[in-house]
């Protein structure tokens, strides 16, 4: 991943945590409402995949035992793991996108339930991602996927300053390009031809070339709205639509959309698509049943959306009835390191990247609560315009002070934490019961966030390994207070999993 030139080591801060009356008294743990429904705490472990459904998207024993785990700690709501809309292999990412996967949600909403007591209010993100291929071999890119034309005989000629490539065969020309350095390929090659190979062929939601792209008005809508309608089937509370990061209802919304069918260009535009996706779900859902977003507070690439866009999309979202806002920040495909040969592109190794899940190799801000402001200036105008729909912040929050601070300080509704909840699901509960001292406290350096990159399973660097042969981390965190695993943790690891999409 990307760190900050600054490279500064920043201690865990130092921390008190309250007394059990401290914090039956705090915003953290006093109740909420989203929508139709209440949140009892306003405690909330955000989307977090962790590579455990099957390889065709189905719920595993080791999904509803990651889930279960979670819910133990009480928190006020879960957010499962960006889901699939579509019906459309995905490798080993849980999918809504056909009835066949109910049976497995439910068996996840119950689960929750239980191990709660209810207490735990159950989200699903519900996320369409375009296409994104390993990148390939250089042989195999000019001899199989580029697409020999004039234009590269004209360029070969004038860069290798060589008349005879005008004339020459499609097969020559593949030849003479896999043993081009990487100058030469720069000039001849245009810059998408340059991407695919370098980083391995993406679609983007400005390929109105292909059909199905340029369709994705038309098809998305229909999409997101059944995907909705399984989800309140299924039992979950209400859906998160994933509007943010690196997939495609966020690059409706970037600045960096141009498409010219009134669907990007002017943030008027590229609000188009998000809002009626939104209205389609809400349509089929109903008002009495929560529908909230993810967004990016800041895309944090050369050219992107900035905080004024977003909060106009905050607006606009509030307007037309959304239940809640989660604030997230960059995660994007267009900074990302170059991945090896047969690795696909993943959108957390650049900066963007960075700013998603810091970690305490920062610059002089630092990690803590690094994302607040966007979150804050999201409330701020959200709240000038007439809405009270909660605004979820989160990024490196893992005290009680910080996240009571920024309650205190007006600064969000809800403070979520992913890595905090994974090292240690049961601190809502510790903080809840003035049993913080016996938090694992996380220590933001991203092991997890490595595992994910690969496509591994993910699990936390705290946790002790089990398996005493084959040293493998045990997959669900361990008991509060000790204990023995249950089944599902002492399964072995299963084979290397297939791209995201
Ligand atoms: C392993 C892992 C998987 C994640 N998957 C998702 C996801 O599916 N959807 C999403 O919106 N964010 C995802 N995130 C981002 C988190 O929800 C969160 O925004 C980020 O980690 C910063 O919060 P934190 O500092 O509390 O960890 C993921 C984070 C991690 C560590
Ligand atoms: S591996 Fe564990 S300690 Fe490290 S950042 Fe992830 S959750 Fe935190």
């Amino acid at each position: 991943m990307w760190t900050p030139p600054e490279r500064i080591r920043h201690a865990l801060p130092e921390t008190r945590w309250p007394s059990e009356e401290e914090a039956r008294g705090s915003r953290w743990f006093s109740p909420v409402r989203i929508g139709p429904l209440e949140l009892r705490h306003r405690t909330w472990v955000p989307a977090m995949v962790p590579w455990r459904a099957t390889e065709d998207g189905h719920v595993t024993d080791d999904v509803l035992a990651w889930y279960e785990r979670f819910a133990r700690g009480k928190p006020g709501a879960i957010v499962v793991e960006a889901t699939g809309v579509r019906d459309v292999p995905s490798g080993p990412l849980l999918r809504i996108g056909h009835d066949r996967f109910m049976p497995g949600l439910k068996r996840l909403v119950e689960t929750v339930r239980r191990a709660s007591d209810g207490d735990t209010r159950l989200f699903i993100q519900i996320i369409d991602f375009l296409s994104v291929r390993r990148r390939p071999p250089k042989e195999r890119y000019f001899s199989r996927f580029i697409q020999v034309s004039d234009a590269h005989r004209d360029r070969m000629a004038e860069v290798l300053g060589e008349e005879g490539w005008l004339s020459a065969s499609e097969t020559a020309v593949r030849e003479r390009l896999v043993d081009c350095d990487d100058g030469d390929l720069d000039r001849i090659l245009d810059s998408r031809e340059v991407q695919d190979l370098r980083y391995g062929a993406r679609e983007s939601v400005g390929d109105v070339h292909l059909e199905h792209i340029r369709e994705l008005p038309r098809v998305l809508p229909g999409v997101f709205a059944a995907a909705a309608e399984r989800a309140r089937s299924s039992g979950f509370d209400g859906v998160e639509l994933h509007y943010a990061h690196a997939y495609t209802m966020a690059s409706f919304l970037s600045r960096r959309n141009r498409r010219d069918d009134g669907y990007g260009g002017p943030r008027e535009n590229r609000v188009r698509l998000p809002l009626e996706v939104f209205r389609a779900v809400r349509e089929r859902v109903g008002d009495a049943y929560v529908v909230g977003s993810r967004i990016l507070g800041e895309e944090v690439i050369d050219g992107g959306s900035e905080l004024e866009d977003a909060i106009y999309f905050s607006e606009v979202f509030a307007r037309a009835g959304m239940d809640y806002i989660s604030v997230s920040k960059g995660g994007k495909f267009e900074d990302a390191k170059q991945p090896n040969v047969g690795w696909a592109v993943y959108p957390y190794t650049g900066r963007s990247g960075y700013e998603c899940m810091p970690t305490v190799y920062s610059d002089s801000r630092g990690p803590f609560g690094r994302n607040v402001p966007l979150a804050a200036a999201i409330k701020r105008a959200v709240n000038e315009a007439g809405s009270s729909a909660p605004i979820v912040t989160a990024g490196g929050i893992g005290t009680f002070e910080l996240a009571e601070g920024i309650l205190e300080r007006g600064e969000a509704d809800i403070v979520a934490a992913a890595r905090a909840s994974l090292a240690d699901p049961d601190w809502f509960l510790k903080t809840f019961l003035g049993l913080g001292d016996e938090v694992r406290r996380c220590e933001f350096t991203n092991y997890c966030e490595a595992l994910d990159q690969k496509h591994k399973k993910v699990t936390c660097k705290l946790w002790d390994r089990i398996g005493v042969e084959r040293g493998e981390r045990r997959l669900v965190a361990p008991e509060w207070g000790g204990g023995s695993p249950s089944p599902g943790e002492l399964r072995s690891p299963s084979s290397p999993p297939k791209g995201r999409g």
